[in-house]
Protein backbone atom coordinates (compact mmCIF):
# COMPACT_ATOMS: atom_id res chain seq x y z
CA UNK A 1 0.00 0.00 0.00
CA UNK A 2 1.22 3.51 -0.89
CA UNK A 3 2.29 5.68 2.16
CA UNK A 4 3.62 9.26 2.56
CA UNK A 5 6.04 10.44 5.36
CA UNK A 6 7.27 13.99 4.95
CA UNK A 7 8.72 16.38 7.86
CA UNK A 8 9.70 19.79 9.19
CA UNK A 9 12.21 21.22 11.81
CA UNK A 10 10.75 22.62 14.64
CA UNK A 11 13.61 25.93 13.92
CA UNK A 12 11.08 28.87 14.30
CA UNK A 13 10.85 30.99 11.24
CA UNK A 14 8.82 28.79 8.87
CA UNK A 15 8.81 30.26 5.36
CA UNK A 16 6.98 30.20 1.84
CA UNK A 17 9.79 27.81 0.56
CA UNK A 18 9.01 25.69 3.18
CA UNK A 19 4.99 26.36 2.80
CA UNK A 20 5.21 25.90 -1.44
CA UNK A 21 8.23 23.70 -1.59
CA UNK A 22 6.35 21.09 0.97
CA UNK A 23 3.61 22.00 3.54
CA UNK A 24 1.35 23.20 0.33
CA UNK A 25 1.82 19.47 -1.63
CA UNK A 26 1.45 17.69 1.77
CA UNK A 27 -2.32 19.13 1.99
CA UNK A 28 -3.02 18.39 -1.84
CA UNK A 29 -1.82 14.32 -0.94
CA UNK A 30 -3.77 14.03 1.64
CA UNK A 31 -6.74 13.23 -0.74
CA UNK A 32 -5.23 10.15 -2.42
CA UNK A 33 -2.78 8.78 -0.16
CA UNK A 34 -2.33 7.43 3.42
CA UNK A 35 -0.28 10.21 4.97
CA UNK A 36 1.83 10.55 7.88
CA UNK A 37 3.57 14.05 8.95
CA UNK A 38 5.71 14.71 11.49
CA UNK A 39 7.66 17.59 13.61
CA UNK A 40 11.12 16.80 13.54
CA UNK A 41 12.11 17.55 16.74
CA UNK A 42 14.76 15.10 17.22
CA UNK A 43 16.37 16.47 14.17
CA UNK A 44 16.29 20.14 15.47
CA UNK A 45 18.67 19.37 18.25
CA UNK A 46 21.21 18.68 15.84
CA UNK A 47 22.36 22.35 16.46
CA UNK A 48 21.88 23.86 19.48
CA UNK A 49 18.37 24.83 20.25
CA UNK A 50 16.89 26.76 23.47
CA UNK A 51 14.38 24.41 25.33
CA UNK A 52 11.52 27.08 25.99
CA UNK A 53 12.18 28.26 22.19
CA UNK A 54 11.89 24.29 21.29
CA UNK A 55 8.90 23.88 23.42
CA UNK A 56 7.24 26.76 21.67
CA UNK A 57 8.41 26.09 17.88
CA UNK A 58 6.72 22.25 18.39
CA UNK A 59 4.05 23.83 19.01
CA UNK A 60 3.90 26.45 16.04
CA UNK A 61 5.07 23.86 13.45
CA UNK A 62 2.37 22.01 14.43
CA UNK A 63 -0.16 25.04 14.21
CA UNK A 64 1.31 26.04 10.95
CA UNK A 65 0.50 22.50 9.54
CA UNK A 66 -2.90 22.46 10.73
CA UNK A 67 -4.05 25.63 9.37
CA UNK A 68 -2.43 25.16 6.08
CA UNK A 69 -4.54 22.27 5.86
CA UNK A 70 -3.42 19.26 6.95
CA UNK A 71 -6.12 17.17 8.83
CA UNK A 72 -5.07 15.64 12.18
CA UNK A 73 -8.05 13.32 12.47
CA UNK A 74 -8.01 11.88 8.66
CA UNK A 75 -4.16 11.49 8.59
CA UNK A 76 -1.30 11.42 11.39
CA UNK A 77 0.06 14.86 12.85
CA UNK A 78 2.87 14.35 15.67
CA UNK A 79 6.20 15.12 17.15
CA UNK A 80 8.96 12.85 16.48
CA UNK A 81 10.36 12.29 20.07
CA UNK A 82 6.87 10.89 21.26
CA UNK A 83 7.85 8.00 19.09
CA UNK A 84 10.63 5.76 19.93
CA UNK A 85 10.79 3.71 17.19
CA UNK A 86 12.34 6.39 15.46
CA UNK A 87 15.70 6.82 17.24
CA UNK A 88 15.64 3.22 17.74
CA UNK A 89 15.57 2.38 14.30
CA UNK A 90 18.21 5.24 13.62
CA UNK A 91 20.61 3.34 15.80
CA UNK A 92 20.03 0.53 13.24
CA UNK A 93 20.42 2.34 10.35
CA UNK A 94 23.60 3.88 12.14
CA UNK A 95 25.21 0.74 11.96
CA UNK A 96 24.14 0.04 8.07
CA UNK A 97 25.42 3.00 6.54
CA UNK A 98 28.47 3.73 5.40
CA UNK A 99 30.82 6.47 7.14
CA UNK A 100 31.48 6.82 3.32
CA UNK A 101 27.97 7.76 2.33
CA UNK A 102 27.69 10.27 5.28
CA UNK A 103 30.90 12.10 4.73
CA UNK A 104 29.00 13.03 0.41
CA UNK A 105 26.43 15.05 2.09
CA UNK A 106 26.09 18.33 1.09
CA UNK A 107 24.07 19.12 4.07
CA UNK A 108 26.37 18.20 6.70
CA UNK A 109 29.32 19.96 4.84
CA UNK A 110 26.93 23.74 4.57
CA UNK A 111 25.57 23.36 8.33
CA UNK A 112 28.96 22.37 9.41
CA UNK A 113 31.14 24.92 8.01
CA UNK A 114 34.57 25.68 8.61
CA UNK A 115 33.99 24.09 12.05
CA UNK A 116 33.61 20.83 11.31
CA UNK A 117 35.40 18.99 14.22
CA UNK A 118 32.89 21.15 16.00
CA UNK A 119 29.65 19.89 14.74
CA UNK A 120 27.53 17.49 16.68
CA UNK A 121 27.89 13.79 15.77
CA UNK A 122 24.08 13.90 15.33
CA UNK A 123 24.53 16.19 12.78
CA UNK A 124 26.70 14.24 10.85
CA UNK A 125 24.09 11.29 11.58
CA UNK A 126 21.04 12.81 11.15
CA UNK A 127 20.29 11.49 7.14
CA UNK A 128 20.54 7.93 9.27
CA UNK A 129 17.93 9.41 11.35
CA UNK A 130 15.78 10.35 8.76
CA UNK A 131 15.95 7.42 6.80
CA UNK A 132 14.65 5.88 10.17
CA UNK A 133 11.61 8.64 10.02
CA UNK A 134 10.52 7.30 6.85
CA UNK A 135 11.15 3.30 7.05
CA UNK A 136 9.51 2.82 10.49
CA UNK A 137 6.35 3.24 8.15
CA UNK A 138 7.38 1.51 5.37
CA UNK A 139 6.05 4.34 3.52
CA UNK A 140 6.97 4.71 -0.27
CA UNK A 141 6.49 8.16 -0.79
CA UNK A 142 7.84 11.68 0.37
CA UNK A 143 6.88 14.83 -0.40
CA UNK A 144 9.80 17.41 -0.17
CA UNK A 145 11.77 20.60 -1.40
CA UNK A 146 14.82 19.82 -3.63
CA UNK A 147 17.15 20.46 -0.76
CA UNK A 148 16.30 16.65 0.52
CA UNK A 149 16.91 15.07 -2.58
CA UNK A 150 20.33 13.51 -1.68
CA UNK A 151 19.25 12.87 1.83
CA UNK A 152 16.51 10.44 0.09
CA UNK A 153 18.90 8.73 -1.91
CA UNK A 154 20.52 7.95 1.44
CA UNK A 155 17.54 6.42 2.73
CA UNK A 156 16.93 4.69 -0.45
CA UNK A 157 20.85 3.45 -0.03
CA UNK A 158 19.93 2.57 3.35
CA UNK A 159 17.08 0.23 2.41
CA UNK A 160 18.99 -1.65 -0.36
CA UNK A 161 21.49 -2.33 2.14
CA UNK A 162 19.73 -3.84 4.89
CA UNK A 163 17.45 -5.90 2.54
CA UNK A 164 20.37 -6.94 0.75
CA UNK A 165 22.91 -7.74 4.23
CA UNK A 166 19.81 -9.34 5.69
CA UNK A 167 18.74 -11.60 2.52
CA UNK A 168 14.82 -10.09 3.12
CA UNK A 169 12.54 -7.72 1.02
CA UNK A 170 11.46 -5.45 3.83
CA UNK A 171 11.97 -2.38 3.05
CA UNK A 172 10.29 -0.70 0.14
CA UNK A 173 13.18 1.80 -1.49
CA UNK A 174 10.83 5.05 -1.34
CA UNK A 175 10.02 7.71 -3.88
CA UNK A 176 10.78 11.32 -3.58
CA UNK A 177 8.20 13.47 -4.76
CA UNK A 178 9.14 16.86 -5.54
CA UNK A 179 6.33 18.77 -6.68
CA UNK A 180 5.31 22.05 -8.34
CA UNK A 181 7.21 24.90 -9.75
CA UNK A 182 8.72 26.27 -6.51
CA UNK A 183 10.74 23.04 -5.49
CA UNK A 184 13.59 25.64 -4.48
CA UNK A 185 12.52 28.91 -3.33
CA UNK A 186 15.28 31.09 -3.35
CA UNK A 187 16.21 34.17 -1.01
CA UNK A 188 14.85 37.80 -1.64
CA UNK A 189 18.38 39.28 -0.76
CA UNK A 190 20.58 36.66 -2.98
CA UNK A 191 18.84 34.95 -5.83
CA UNK A 192 21.32 31.70 -6.21
CA UNK A 193 21.01 31.00 -2.16
CA UNK A 194 17.95 29.05 -1.22
CA UNK A 195 15.11 31.11 0.97
CA UNK A 196 16.10 29.55 4.21
CA UNK A 197 15.50 29.21 8.41
CA UNK A 198 18.42 29.85 8.92
CA UNK A 199 19.75 32.75 6.87
CA UNK A 200 20.53 35.45 9.29
CA UNK A 201 18.70 38.15 7.54
CA UNK A 202 15.32 38.36 7.94
CA UNK A 203 14.88 40.48 5.15
CA UNK A 204 15.85 37.43 3.04
CA UNK A 205 12.91 35.41 3.67
CA UNK A 206 8.66 35.52 3.92
CA UNK A 207 7.88 33.91 6.85
CA UNK A 208 4.55 32.30 7.44
CA UNK A 209 4.16 34.40 10.59
CA UNK A 210 4.88 38.46 8.72
CA UNK A 211 2.11 40.20 9.10
CA UNK A 212 0.62 42.33 5.47
CA UNK A 213 2.91 45.43 6.16
CA UNK A 214 6.00 43.59 6.71
CA UNK A 215 5.66 41.23 3.71
CA UNK A 216 5.01 44.13 1.78
CA UNK A 217 8.00 45.73 3.06
CA UNK A 218 10.06 42.33 2.26
CA UNK A 219 8.93 42.25 -1.37
CA UNK A 220 9.14 46.06 -2.33
CA UNK A 221 13.15 45.78 -1.12
CA UNK A 222 13.64 42.55 -2.76
CA UNK A 223 17.11 42.60 -4.83
CA UNK A 224 16.03 42.79 -8.32
CA UNK A 225 18.08 43.67 -11.93
CA UNK A 226 17.14 46.91 -13.81
CA UNK A 227 15.39 45.25 -17.12
CA UNK A 228 12.41 45.10 -17.26
CA UNK A 229 10.17 41.28 -16.86
CA UNK A 230 10.78 39.08 -20.43
CA UNK A 231 7.64 37.82 -22.18
CA UNK A 232 8.99 34.11 -21.93
CA UNK A 233 10.99 31.75 -19.70
CA UNK A 234 13.87 31.76 -21.63
CA UNK A 235 14.51 35.95 -20.61
CA UNK A 236 15.10 34.67 -17.12
CA UNK A 237 17.93 32.50 -18.10
CA UNK A 238 21.09 34.44 -15.99
CA UNK A 239 18.16 36.68 -13.95
CA UNK A 240 17.98 34.46 -10.44
CA UNK A 241 15.86 36.95 -8.82
CA UNK A 242 13.64 37.55 -11.52
CA UNK A 243 13.19 33.78 -11.57
CA UNK A 244 12.61 33.58 -8.02
CA UNK A 245 9.68 36.08 -7.55
CA UNK A 246 8.18 34.91 -11.03
CA UNK A 247 8.48 31.32 -9.55
CA UNK A 248 6.72 32.64 -5.96
CA UNK A 249 4.09 34.29 -8.19
CA UNK A 250 3.25 31.80 -10.32
CA UNK A 251 3.27 28.84 -7.80
CA UNK A 252 0.85 30.43 -5.19
CA UNK A 253 -1.21 31.31 -8.51
CA UNK A 254 -1.19 27.60 -9.88
CA UNK A 255 0.19 29.05 -12.97
CA UNK A 256 2.88 28.37 -15.39
CA UNK A 257 5.98 30.23 -15.56
CA UNK A 258 4.82 31.43 -18.96
CA UNK A 259 1.75 32.05 -18.11
CA UNK A 260 2.70 34.40 -15.33
CA UNK A 261 5.64 36.30 -18.34
CA UNK A 262 2.84 36.43 -21.23
CA UNK A 263 0.84 38.71 -18.70
CA UNK A 264 3.44 40.59 -17.24
CA UNK A 265 6.63 40.55 -19.61
CA UNK A 266 7.44 44.30 -20.36
CA UNK A 267 6.56 45.47 -16.90
CA UNK A 268 8.54 46.92 -14.19
CA UNK A 269 9.46 45.08 -11.28
CA UNK A 270 7.96 48.09 -9.16
CA UNK A 271 4.71 46.93 -10.75
CA UNK A 272 5.30 43.46 -10.31
CA UNK A 273 6.41 43.31 -7.36
CA UNK A 274 2.96 45.25 -5.60
CA UNK A 275 0.61 42.50 -7.83
CA UNK A 276 3.28 40.18 -6.16
CA UNK A 277 2.76 41.76 -2.54
CA UNK A 278 -1.41 41.45 -3.24
CA UNK A 279 -1.17 37.39 -3.91
CA UNK A 280 1.20 36.53 -1.18
CA UNK A 281 -0.70 38.71 1.30
CA UNK A 282 -3.86 37.00 -0.47
CA UNK A 283 -2.69 33.39 0.02
CA UNK A 284 -1.05 33.87 3.67
CA UNK A 285 -3.01 35.62 5.70
CA UNK A 286 -6.02 32.91 6.40
CA UNK A 287 -3.05 30.76 7.57
CA UNK A 288 -1.51 33.45 9.42
CA UNK A 289 -4.63 34.46 11.18
CA UNK A 290 -5.34 30.75 11.92
CA UNK A 291 -1.89 29.64 12.59
CA UNK A 292 -1.75 32.37 15.62
CA UNK A 293 -5.14 31.42 17.08
CA UNK A 294 -4.43 27.70 17.48
CA UNK A 295 -0.90 28.33 18.57
CA UNK A 296 -2.42 29.96 21.40
CA UNK A 297 -4.78 26.73 21.99
CA UNK A 298 -1.65 24.92 23.76
CA UNK A 299 -4.07 22.16 25.36
CA UNK A 300 -5.76 21.36 21.83
CA UNK A 301 -1.92 21.24 19.87
CA UNK A 302 -0.62 19.08 22.91
CA UNK A 303 -3.72 16.66 22.52
CA UNK A 304 -3.50 16.40 18.67
CA UNK A 305 0.04 15.48 18.92
CA UNK A 306 -0.45 12.98 21.47
CA UNK A 307 -3.21 11.23 19.47
CA UNK A 308 -0.97 11.90 16.74
CA UNK A 309 2.03 9.98 18.62
CA UNK A 310 -0.32 7.47 19.72
CA UNK A 311 -1.37 6.29 15.76
CA UNK A 312 2.50 6.68 14.67
CA UNK A 313 2.97 4.14 17.46
CA UNK A 314 0.48 1.82 16.32
CA UNK A 315 1.97 1.98 12.86
CA UNK A 316 5.66 1.94 13.85
CA UNK A 317 6.20 -0.58 16.49
CA UNK A 318 5.10 -3.74 15.20
CA UNK A 319 7.38 -2.93 11.87
CA UNK A 320 10.32 -2.16 14.47
CA UNK A 321 9.73 -5.58 15.88
CA UNK A 322 9.98 -7.15 13.07
CA UNK A 323 13.24 -5.24 12.21
CA UNK A 324 14.62 -6.49 15.16
CA UNK A 325 13.74 -9.94 14.60
CA UNK A 326 15.65 -9.90 11.44
CA UNK A 327 18.52 -8.15 12.68
CA UNK A 328 18.58 -11.15 15.30
CA UNK A 329 17.60 -9.07 18.60
CA UNK A 330 15.10 -10.56 21.12
CA UNK A 331 11.74 -9.54 21.02
CA UNK A 332 10.15 -8.84 24.57
P1 LIG B 1 13.20 21.47 6.74
O1 LIG B 1 12.58 21.63 8.08
O2 LIG B 1 14.47 22.18 6.45
O3 LIG B 1 12.18 21.90 5.61
C1 LIG B 1 10.85 21.39 5.53
C2 LIG B 1 10.49 21.17 4.06
O4 LIG B 1 10.60 22.42 3.36
C3 LIG B 1 11.39 22.23 2.19
N1 LIG B 1 12.14 23.48 1.94
C4 LIG B 1 12.08 24.18 0.80
N2 LIG B 1 11.39 23.97 -0.34
C5 LIG B 1 11.54 24.90 -1.34
N3 LIG B 1 12.34 26.00 -1.22
C6 LIG B 1 13.04 26.24 -0.09
N4 LIG B 1 13.81 27.32 0.03
C7 LIG B 1 12.94 25.31 0.98
N5 LIG B 1 13.49 25.23 2.23
C8 LIG B 1 13.00 24.10 2.79
C9 LIG B 1 12.33 21.09 2.53
O5 LIG B 1 12.82 20.46 1.37
C10 LIG B 1 11.43 20.19 3.34
O6 LIG B 1 10.66 19.35 2.50
N6 LIG B 1 15.44 17.02 6.83
C11 LIG B 1 14.15 17.66 6.67
C12 LIG B 1 13.11 17.20 7.67
C13 LIG B 1 12.91 15.73 7.73
C14 LIG B 1 12.26 14.91 6.77
C15 LIG B 1 12.30 13.58 7.30
C16 LIG B 1 11.66 15.19 5.55
C17 LIG B 1 13.32 14.90 8.74
N7 LIG B 1 12.94 13.63 8.49
C18 LIG B 1 11.75 12.53 6.59
C19 LIG B 1 11.10 14.09 4.85
C20 LIG B 1 11.15 12.78 5.38
C21 LIG B 1 14.35 19.16 6.86
O7 LIG B 1 15.28 19.61 7.46
O8 LIG B 1 13.35 19.91 6.39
Amino acid sequence: MDRIFSGAQPTGNLHLGNYLGAIRNWVALQKDFECVFCVVDLHAITVWQDPQELRSNIRELAASMIASGIDPQKHVLFNQSQVSAHAELAWIFNCVARIGWLNRMTQFKEKAGKNRENASLGLYAYPSLMAADILAYKATHVPVGEDQKQHLELTRDIAIKFNNDFGVDFFPTPEPLILGPATRVMSLREGTKKMSKSDTSDMSRLNMTDDADTLSRKIRKAKTDAEPLPSEAAGLEGRPEARNLVTIYAALMDQGVDAVLSEHGGTQFSGFKQALTDVVVDKLAPITTEMARLKNDIPYIDSVLSKGADRADAIAQPILREVKEIVGFLNR
